[in-house]
């Protein structure tokens, strides 16, 4: 399917709330299945991937209902029954195959993990090693990727794991597994990746001994959980908004986790108008109303590779935004974009080039000069956030620019057009001719 944007004839205004994160709703549905007893989750994000999420905790034995928006999900106290055929499918979630990479590592049945053509050429090796090390049975294709079967377990042991990459994934897939070792596990990563894990686990009951470490053998208790607003959607909007003359838009009740919010810090950087108010917190996380007012005169920035973990999910968006800036934006170390859901370096600048974009790749990055933009057509790639950065760029080229692939929208923000539509923004599907 073919998304249609029309450049903007006046600004984006209003406010709205962005779905629930996709992080944490991963993590909310996986813990609450593993917990004992009744969680109620609320503002959970219904999106392919949590779906997909979703029904695999149910085919491990969780009892998943709804009444109105709250969700209700009655745990296995831990104890998973296997799946009727073994094999579970993760669709395009690489959190939620390596999450349950995890888990399923420390079960007493032999299980399957496999999803769509994009999760399985994702690279799989950095769980399978770690998970290895812990004694699981666990393997990959040669070529390192999905399918993982992973064989019943007689027993894990606890590691002190040193990540090569500031990978939330990674890092939760090892504290999981963990759960289910003897002794304490540890990881440490080069930068401190979104901590979500860390920061919900206590809420189910589960003492950390110290930052980033489980005790083995810890059990889950169901709890009461209200999941914030995506700031990795809400950040759409925004960007929309600082990019159209005369916009004004504010997001309201987005979490604000410091290891997400690095794409602000770019946006303030860039000079936009910026501005956080409402400030309070949600079951375990930061959040807020985001408010952004155009301003004109964007500047290009070098994007410091500090910030890169914390908006490892915004780079295909800030890409779009650079070119809206005056001077050229420089992004490095951001090599992690190659095995994401596409190779979101080479997408964007493929796309970006093709509307007209003068930049330069680098294996971890890329220079993008600031300019005009043209219309066009462009492939997503079947990535997500790559669809929705060019759609939010058609809205300041100079006549419409058409996006294929843009079903996949609905991986993380299946409401993106109506909510940007709402705004003022006028795109719309058409089916390929
Ligand atoms: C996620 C971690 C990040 C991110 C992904 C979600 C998570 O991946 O890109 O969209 O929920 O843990 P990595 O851990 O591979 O960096």
């Amino acid at each position: 399917m073919f998304l249609t944007v029309e450049p903007a004839g006046s600004g984006l205004r209003g406010e709205l709330r962005a779905p629930g994160d996709k992080s944490i709703s991963h993590r909310a549905l996986i813990f609450s299945s593993l917990a004992s007893g009744q969680s109620e989750l609320s503002g959970l994000l219904e999106s392919e991937d949590t779906l997909a999420t979703l029904k695999a905790c149910e085919q491990l034995g969780a009892k998943v209902e709804r009444r109105s928006d709250v969700i209700y999900v009655t745990g296995t106290g831990g104890v998973f029954t296997p799946p009727t055929d073994g094999c579970l499918d993760m669709g395009n979630s690489g959190t939620a195959m390596r999450l349950l990479a995890g888990v399923l590592s420390g079960q007493n049945f032999d299980s399957t993990l496999s999803g769509d053509e994009s999760l399985n050429s994702r690279p799989m090796g950095r769980v399978v090693k770690p998970l290895t090390l812990m004694g699981a049975d666990i393997t990959a294709s040669q070529a390192g990727t999905a399918p993982l079967s992973i064989r019943a377990c007689e027993g894990l042991k606890s590691i002190e794991y040193r990540s090569p990459v500031a990978s939330a994934q990674i890092k939760s897939c090892v504290l999981l597994a963990g759960l289910f070792a003897s002794g304490i596990t540890r990881v440490q990563e080069p930068r401190l990746s979104r901590d979500h894990t860390e920061r919900m686990l206590p809420l189910f009951g589960v003492e950390l001994p110290a930052p980033i470490s489980v005790n083995g053998g810890s059990r889950l208790k169901a709890t009461r959980f209200a999941v914030p607003g995506d700031i990795s959607s809400a950040v759409f909007m925004l960007a929309a908004a600082a990019m159209t003359p005369a916009s004004d838009v504010t997001v309201r009740q987005v979490g604000l986790n410091p290891t997400r919010i690095g794409f602000l810090r770019c946006l303030e950087a860039m000079g936009a108008d910026v501005n956080i108010i409402n400030q309070s917190s949600h079951s375990t996380e930061p959040i807020g109303d985001v408010r952004l007012k155009f301003s004109d005169g964007l500047k290009a920035i070098d994007v410091p590779e500090s910030l890169i973990p914390d908006m490892i999910d915004e780079l295909p968006l800030l890409m779009a935004l650079a070119v809206t800036a005056s001077g050229t934006t420089r992004i490095r170390g951001a090599e992690e974009l190659r095995v994401k859901e596409s190779d979101r370096l080479a997408v964007m600048a493929t796309g970006l080039r093709k509307l007209g974009v003068e930049l330069k790749e680098y294996p971890d990055g890329i220079d993008i000069v600031g300019g005009q933009v043209a219309g066009g057509q462009v492939e997503s790639a079947g990535d997500h956030r790559c669809a929705m950065s060019f759609a939010v760029l058609g809205l300041v080229a100079s006549s419409r620019v058409q996006i294929e692939d843009a079903e996949y929208i609905a991986t993380s923000y299946p409401g993106f057009k109506k909510d940007i539509t709402q705004l003022g923004a006028n795109m719309w599907d058409e089916d390929p001719a």
